[in-house]
């Protein structure tokens, strides 16, 4: 039995939990029959057909490895159906190299946009299974992704040190968190820390709101205000552009992030000196969390599960705290973002960090 695994998209922790899940529950149920084709870099191995027979010792210590050891890229899923070579679109070249390896499934471990190529290759009849990661935490259909918990600590652990010195020195830090569409990463590692504002795409902020905010805690005598912001924000005068008005407007400012836009808007406004500090790629990097091992290795542990039943089209998820699958045609395509009544925002609110609304 040859099974296929890939990991597609931006990297996060426990990616490899996730395959050290999977490989385990098919050696548990098949024994020396599983056969694991490791491809490499995510889709572009599947359309280079760049891949490699793997042996158990591989994925034995790799519980708590941080990256893939598979590698990763983007194969963006607009340029899917672009012809590749010879004639063929990647697609179509996928599902060549899918039947030449003689695969009789394949699991993908990826984001949003991955998912859609796995929908896709599912429709188009190849055995599919996939697991949901990001640190984003955006995939619909699932509570949690892993990669997420872990990074919420990696950018918790980053504001918390960036927090000592700018209580010495009383200066508002304005701290990028990622995540481009969903604010799960800002909100809940704002929260940890203790910020004082936390910005979150799902919500175009009032300047006015978080100006005032801020002169309220500053003569409250607070030091080191920390503002925790996603990197997709948006004023609410900006949130009303359309995207070519929006790329224009930050071109004539010279404005080349959404951190950076603030800091400007706050900047000679507030009595006390503003800074911006960029977490960046950190908060995907280094070992997981033990509960993204945790999280990890169960998906990958239903995902060889439903291999053996022969199960196919899903993705593992988590929902209340019980192991689930999704179809993928009910997923792909939609993503998971913050309502505005979320309860997790009210809280925030009742903990005195100002939203920008
Ligand atoms: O999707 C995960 C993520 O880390 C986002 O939070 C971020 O916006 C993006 O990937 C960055 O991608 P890249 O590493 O390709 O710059």
């Amino acid at each position: 039995m040859k099974i296929g695994i890939l990991t597609s998209g931006g990297d996060c922790q426990a990616l490899n939990a996730a395959m050290y899940g999977v490989v385990k529950g098919l050696y548990k149920r098949f024994g020396k029959k599983a056969e694991i084709y490791g491809i490499k870099n995510g889709y572009t191995g599947l359309i280079e057909g760049k891949y490699e027979k793997m042996k158990c010792s591989d994925f034995e210590n790799i519980l708590k490895m941080g990256g893939t050891i598979l590698g990763s890229s983007r194969q963006p899923f607009k340029k899917i159906n672009e012809e590749y070579k010879d004639g063929k679109t990647k697609v179509q070249c996928m599902i060549e190299n899918y039947k030449n390896m003689g695969l009789e499934s394949l699991i993908i471990l990826g984001g949003n946009g991955s998912h859609k190529t796995a929908n896709l290759l599912s429709e188009e009849g190849l055995n599919i299974i996939t697991l949901p990661k990001t640190i984003d935490n955006d995939i619909y259909g699932t509570d949690m992704t892993f990669g997420f918990a872990s990074a919420i600590d990696r950018a918790t652990e980053y504001m918390d040190n960036l927090k000592s010195t700018a209580v010495s020195h009383n200066r508002v830090f304005i701290v990028e968190v990622m995540g481009n569409k969903a604010g799960w990463l800002t909100i809940n590692a704002g929260i940890a820390t203790g910020a004082d504002v936390i910005l979150i795409p799902e919500i175009p902020y009032d300047i006015k709101v978080v100006k005032e905010h801020i002169h309220k805690k500053i003569s409250q005598g607070k030091k080191g205000i920390i503002i925790a912001v996603a990197e997709g924000i948006l004023t609410l005068e900006e949130s009303k552009l359309s995207k070519k008005q929006f790329k224009e407007k930050r071109a004539k400012e010279e404005i080349s992030d959404s951190a950076q836009n603030l800091e400007k808007q706050l900047q000679n406004e507030i009595d006390a000196e503003v800074r911006r500090s960029v977490i960046g790629h950190i908060q995907r990097g280094g070992q997981p969390s033990a509960y993204d091992r945790v999280l990890a290795s169960r998906l990958g542990a239903e995902a060889a599960q439903l291999i053996a039943k022969k199960q196919f089209g899903y993705m593992v998820a988590i929902k209340n705290g019980v192991i689930e699958k999704c179809l993928l045609k009910d997923i792909a395509g939609k993503k998971k973002t913050i309502s505005t009544d979320e309860e997790i925002l009210v809280q925030a609110e009742m903990l005195d960090i100002c939203l920008g609304r």
